[in-house]
């Protein structure tokens, strides 16, 4: 987890051999033509850019050669407004194409501080790549290089360390998700969040499968129990003195999911390691929230099982029973993350915590409902309104789904409290949502659950379409921003 230098110099001084100097292209006249930029640009001034095919438009680039063996890289600045969110995006799109270069500066305009830190932060993301498993094809991983940008507008030292903290999680969370399933299992999710944790003051205790069985965790179990590697309950504590609230955090972690007996059609298990982002993601929250030392206490629960087919798997029609008492109905062993989740939503409402987040690629219909770049936020109490200011704080797409009652009726079951799933139904994120909610404790006084945020990233923990921003393909680490942020709020 080395994170590149991050450095910020008023004015330009002089080219340096190898390194990529980064000049927006915006349209006049209806041309494409370069941004103002306190970059030196004598030798490219007189150049049309029409004819190098670089446009205004944004996700475009282009390379050309500067003087002492440097190179310019042209990115087009696009038509939305020039705010933190396109600065976010704009670093990432050079730095996503600068992956061989050993130092990027950037002479964008900015206007603020804050547009500084977002441009520096979207490069930072952008310039993730996962080369763990590349034979012989090895991938330049440049991950010491420098990136400097030219700007008046100079963050504070605290600012870029924040944001190095924050980059440097994003990439340990989307390193787990990218790792193959044969890799990670329950036992080594749960060891390596436990070796990250050494040294950051964050406690991490893990619940194997008999303290399971004993402390009553039917789903977790259940969902585990065809895999030969048996599932793992997680608690990543951050508890500072000066806490000025409690957040709980719960997230999915199905290392493989393969549907279990209602098992995927081919084609829908590729993918199906990604099943753990949630887990992954709100460990690694914690780790960035306490290496931020920021005065919130923090909880997460990591829920991990293989979801896997064989002679001990959960059938059809079977019946188990939730951490809170209340029994379920398994009508589909492919709707297993509501599982392990109610386990999870149960143990962290014990302890009565100021608002409970759950973090889970619950359902593909959240997918076909949101496309693929928002992550869809359902919830009660101040939950919905917490976490859509934080998620426009940290620059990531949300989307407010409701939680009708009526569909409720969906989830009967003739012999149990709840069904998992009802074939046939429509809204398939929204009665994901639905079923976790029964399993939200109350408020330590009175009669009301304790505020609740739902995050379906079915449709955005893995980008496998083409890249974009500072999104690049498979694992995006998404919501731990978010996550981040929502820390911020309380502080
Ligand atoms: N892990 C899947 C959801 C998923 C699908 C995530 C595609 C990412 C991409 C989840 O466990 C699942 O299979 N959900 C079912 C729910 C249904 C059986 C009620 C689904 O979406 O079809
Ligand atoms: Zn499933
Ligand atoms: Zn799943």
């Amino acid at each position: 987890m080395t994170s590149p230098k991050l450095n910020i110099v008023p004015k330009f001084t002089s080219f340096s051999k190898g390194a990529a100097y980064v000049v927006g292209v915006v349209t006049k006249s209806e041309k494409p033509v370069l941004a103002q930029t306190p970059i030196e640009l004598a030798s490219i001034e007189q150049v049309d850019l029409s004819n190098l095919g670089i446009k205004a438009t944004a996700e475009s680039t282009a390379r050309l050669a500067a003087p002492n063996g440097a190179i310019y890289l042209l990115v087009g600045l696009g038509n939305k407004p020039l705010d933190a969110s396109t600065l976010r995006a704009l670093g990432g799109v050079a730095a996503r194409s600068l992956t061989d270069v050993k130092e990027i500066v950037f002479g964008l305009p900015t206007e603020d501080k804050e547009q500084t830190e977002a441009l520096l932060e979207g490069a930072l993301l952008g310039r993730y790549q996962f080369g763990t498993y590349r034979g012989t094809n090895k991938i330049p991983a440049n991950v010491n290089a420098k990136i400097i940008a030219i700007s008046e507008h100079k963050p504070t030292n605290a600012s870029l360390a924040r944001i190095e903290i924050i980059a440097a999680s994003v990439a340990a969370t989307q390193d787990l998700v990218n790792t193959p399933a044969n890799d990670l299992y329950p036992q080594s999710l749960a060891a390596a969040i436990q070796k990250a944790a050494k040294g950051t003051g964050v406690t991490v205790e893990i619940w194997d499968e008999k303290r399971l069985a004993a402390d009553g965790f039917g789903g977790i179990l259940g969902v585990g129990q065809g895999s030969s590697r048996p599932p793992r309950l997680v608690r990543v504590e951050y508890k500072p003195k000066n806490a000025k609230a409690h957040i709980a955090l719960v997230g999915k972690g199905i290392t493989f999911d393969t549907g279990g007996l209602s098992i995927k059609p081919a084609a829908s298990m590729v993918g199906m390691k990604y099943d753990m982002t949630g887990a992954a993601t709100v460990g690694n929250a914690v780790l960035a929230i306490a290496r931020l030392q920021l005065p919130v206490r923090v909880t997460a629960w990591m829920c991990i099982a293989e979801n896997m087919v064989s002679g001990t798997s959960t059938r059809p029609t079977d019946v188990i029973k939730i951490r809170n008492g209340k029994t379920v109905e398994v009508v589909n062993t492919d709707a297993e993350g509501r599982l392990v989740l109610a386990d999870g939503l149960s143990i962290a409402s014990e302890s009565k915590p100021d608002l409970i987040v759950d973090v889970a690629t619950l359902t593909g219909a959240a997918s076909i409902a949101l496309g693929n770049r928002y992550t869809g936020l359902m919830g009660h109490g101040v939950g919905v309104e917490k976490l859509q200011a934080a998620a426009a704080t940290a620059g990531e797409l949300v989307w407010h789904m409701p939680l009708p009652a009526d569909l409720r009726v969906s989830l009967n079951s003739d012999i149990a409290d709840i069904a998992n799933a009802k074939f046939g139904a429509t809204g398939g994120m929204l009665l994901g949502g639905l079923f976790l909610q029964e399993f939200i404790g109350k408020k330590a006084k009175g009669d009301e659950p304790i505020d609740w945020a739902h995050l379906d990233i079915a449709p955005t923990a893995n980008n496998d379409l083409a890249p974009w921003g500072y999104t690049g393909k498979g694992a995006t680490g998404v919501m731990l921003r978010t996550l981040v942020a929502l820390a911020e709020s309380y502080s």
